[in-house]
């Protein structure tokens, strides 16, 4: 174990913020993506101005509106499997006190950093850059810490012990963020028809992971990017930005800027709500844009089932016009995908779809 770390600190393993700190004029090499991959920043070209839905969720719990609410979800989630949430019931100074945690974190000295670093993905805490510095082709500008979360007494005592802070607050938002998702996961459910309790059992053993990412300042943001696109494995995740730079495909394959809303927070499906909904519903398709002067910090809260259990269509929504589209997968099983695969060539979900007929 120490020979791995210290190998990784010798040579291969370069944090985005140490890159940024010793203020290179440039990105390395391995950061610069392929033409057709770059993001095309400044321009309008390939980006689009749809408007994205922002939903008021105190209007979840008026018995008389619980019905409209219901219906802009189920909207929201066909059109684009993303929605902004406000009135989430999550006080601002807990989202303010995570992000504040999450920056004494990534300031510190990289050899408190690298005591959690790990490039094996069933690792439940596991600090990191890029996505896997160990066998990314091209690496992206991004240092991680993520955690499992949930139940918070078995996981906290692995989780950074510097800052001091951390634990608490951090804890305190990810316990805030789980009840919100079993809020957003009824109405899910709701949404699709199928009783607000239909995943009830898994939830309350599911599995929460942290990912706190934290880009800092680029010198060449228009040929790098923050994050590659993607899908999460989710049912949902649940995600909280310090400023602007995600961005979601639209069903034209545009890709549209999230705008920042203070005290906002994002709700993206993931692809076990893809599945459940035998593709009613589909996972949002993202990526994360980098900037050249300010460092921006995202929670990425992705919910599931627990670890080994399985996901499949939900049997109501499948009869004899719409047989089951996918296999079934557990969180699990998407671990071991990526451990053993470039995720970027062929997204996961893709290698559990059924043949069309
Ligand atoms: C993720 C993710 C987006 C962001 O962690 O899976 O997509 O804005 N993060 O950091
Ligand atoms: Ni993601």
């Amino acid at each position: 174990m120490e020979e791995t770390r210290k190998s990784l600190l010798d040579d291969s393993f370069r944090s985005a913020m140490t890159l940024t700190n010793s203020g290179v004029p440039q990105v390395p090499d391995r950061y610069v993506l392929p033409p057709s991959q770059r993001p095309a920043l400044g321009s309008s070209l390939g980006t689009s101005e749809t408007t994205l839905p922002v939903i008021d969720l105190s209007l979840l719990h008026q018995p008389l509106l619980r019905s409209r609410v219901i219906h802009e979800i189920s909207m929201a989630c066909k059109e684009f499997g993303f929605f902004q949430v406000i009135n989430h019931g999550i006080p601002l100074s807990v989202v303010k006190d995570a992000l504040d945690a999450a920056t004494q974190f990534f300031d510190l000295p990289v050899e408190e950093k690298m005591l959690l670093v790990s490039a094996n993905v069933h690792e439940p805490v596991r600090y990191g850059t890029s996505l896997n510095h160990s066998t990314d082709r091209v690496h992206y500008w991004r240092d991680f810490i993520k955690h499992y979360s949930h139940p918070l007494s078995k996981w906290i005592n692995m989780w950074p012990s510097n800052p001091p802070c951390y634990k608490d607050k951090v804890g305190k938002y990810a316990e805030a963020t789980y009840v919100l998702h079993k809020q957003l996961i009824e109405a899910i459910s709701e949404s699709l028809g199928l009783e607000k309790n239909y995943l009830q059992e898994e939830i309350e053993e599911g599995s929460q992971v942290m990912a706190v990412n934290c880009y800092p300042a680029c010198p060449e943001p228009e040929i790098a990017l923050g994050m590659p696109p993607h899908s999460d494995f989710s049912s949902l995740t649940i995600l909280l930005q310090s400023s602007q730079g995600l961005q979601i495909m639209d069903c034209n394959k545009n890709w549209v800027c999230v705008p920042y809303i203070e005290g906002a927070l994002i709700v993206q499906l993931g692809d076990q709500v893809e599945v459940m909904s035998n593709g009613i519903y589909k996972s949002v398709i993202h990526r994360v844009t980098v900037n050249k002067d300010v460092k921006r910090l995202s929670f990425a809260s992705l919910h599931s089932l627990p670890l080994h259990k399985k996901i499949s269509p939900a049997p109501k929504l499948v009869n004899a016009n719409n047989t089951p589209a996918y296999g079934e997968f557990s969180f699990n099983d998407f671990l071991d995908y990526i451990s053993s695969n470039d995720f970027i060539q062929q997204r996961f979900i893709d290698t559990i779809k059924k043949n069309s007929s």
